[in-house]
């Protein structure tokens, strides 16, 4: 189907607008290619035609429909190994150290949760990778009073099929090959046909929703990890500055952040703490600086 300069730059321009990705000139082909099909069942002969009912009825579903189209959810259990190595032998002895310290202020068992948060989990293989790793920390620590309780991980995207997907926990023979070890594979999974299903105690542990990284998201609290990995590649700069503005304010002092293998913020904001793990680069939320304002003096008369 034909795309035209004008079409292109309406239908680019929405994208951006609804979920901040950037598509350049160079990538105009992957509209064209992934909403080409949407174009048609929407009952319309052109891109034209698609961008006036887009913007005409401003449909939620159908906004829903040309997110699920153009982005790309690439993912796998364990995705490039070293950043959940770091999580496992890094973060998760920290997190440990953490949960006794609050439950030991709060002189309460149970103390409140460490939070993590896997933004952009796509259709689950981040998060639940991050819940078995917590599962196992948590066999070895058990008689340290800590338990997959004292976890609360989040995962968001804003694509509804991913998320569906995720939720199901559902994955065919080419998707739990790639990252999982057979023991994994017949530790965490159940057979349902010729699919796997991620056992229900680790899918318990997760709590999935929809979120939109370009909106205000206070609603989902604070935490102490945020894993957002392979998604601000798609962002522009200035949409990549206020995700990472957001990522900040969203963690508690001294959380962690971790983006992708190719992403970093040294051009975006000095906010973070560069840390070096292994071959992983984390980054570490800098605690405000000692106020300079000099104390007030109060001033007694005799
Ligand atoms: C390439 S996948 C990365 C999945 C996983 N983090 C990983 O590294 O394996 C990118 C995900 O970002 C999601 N995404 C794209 N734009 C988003 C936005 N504005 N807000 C939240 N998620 C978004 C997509 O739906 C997709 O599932």
């Amino acid at each position: 189907m034909e795309l035209s300069k004008a079409d292109f730059e309406n239908i680019r321009e929405y994208i951006y607008r609804i979920c901040g990705l950037d598509i350049k000139e160079d990538k105009k082909y992957l509209i064209r290619q992934r909403l080409g099909t949407l174009v048609l069942e929407a009952g319309c002969k052109t891109f034209a035609e698609f961008h006036a009912k887009l913007m005409r009825e401003n449909s939620a579903p159908m906004k829903d429909k040309v997110i699920g189209a153009i982005t790309t959810n690439e993912t796998s259990f364990f995705r490039d190994k070293h950043p959940f190595d770091t999580f496992k032998n890094y973060l998760l002895p920290k997190l440990g150290e953490l949960i006794k310290a609050r439950k030991s202020r709060a002189m309460d068992v149970k103390g409140p949760k460490v939070r993590i948060w896997c933004a952009a989990a796509s259709t689950g293989q981040e998060p639940y990778s991050l819940a078995i790793l917590i599962h196992e920390y948590v066999q070895v620590c058990r008689f340290f009073g800590i338990s997959t309780s004292d976890f609360g991980l989040q995962a968001t995207d804003i694509s509804s099929e991913v998320l569906a997907k995720a939720i199901a926990g559902e994955y065919n023979a080419i998707e739990v090959s790639r990252g999982l070890t057979p023991d994994q594979r017949a530790k965490y999974f159940v057979k349902a046909g010729n699919s796997l299903v991620i056992q229900s105690w680790i899918r318990s542990m997760v709590d999935f929703r929809r979120a939109n990284l370009i909106e205000p998201f206070m609603l989902f609290g604070n935490f102490d990890v945020i894993f957002c990995r392979n998604v601000l590649i798609y962002f522009d700069d200035e949409t990549k500055r206020k995700i990472l503005d957001k990522f900040f304010n969203a963690l508690n002092e001294n959380g962690f952040l971790m983006l992708g293998a190719s992403e970093n913020m040294y051009t975006l904001t000095n906010k973070f703490q560069p840390i070096r793990v292994g071959d992983t680069n984390l980054y570490q939320k800098k605690s405000p600086p000692p106020s300079t304002t000099p104390p007030i003096q109060l001033k007694f008369k005799p």
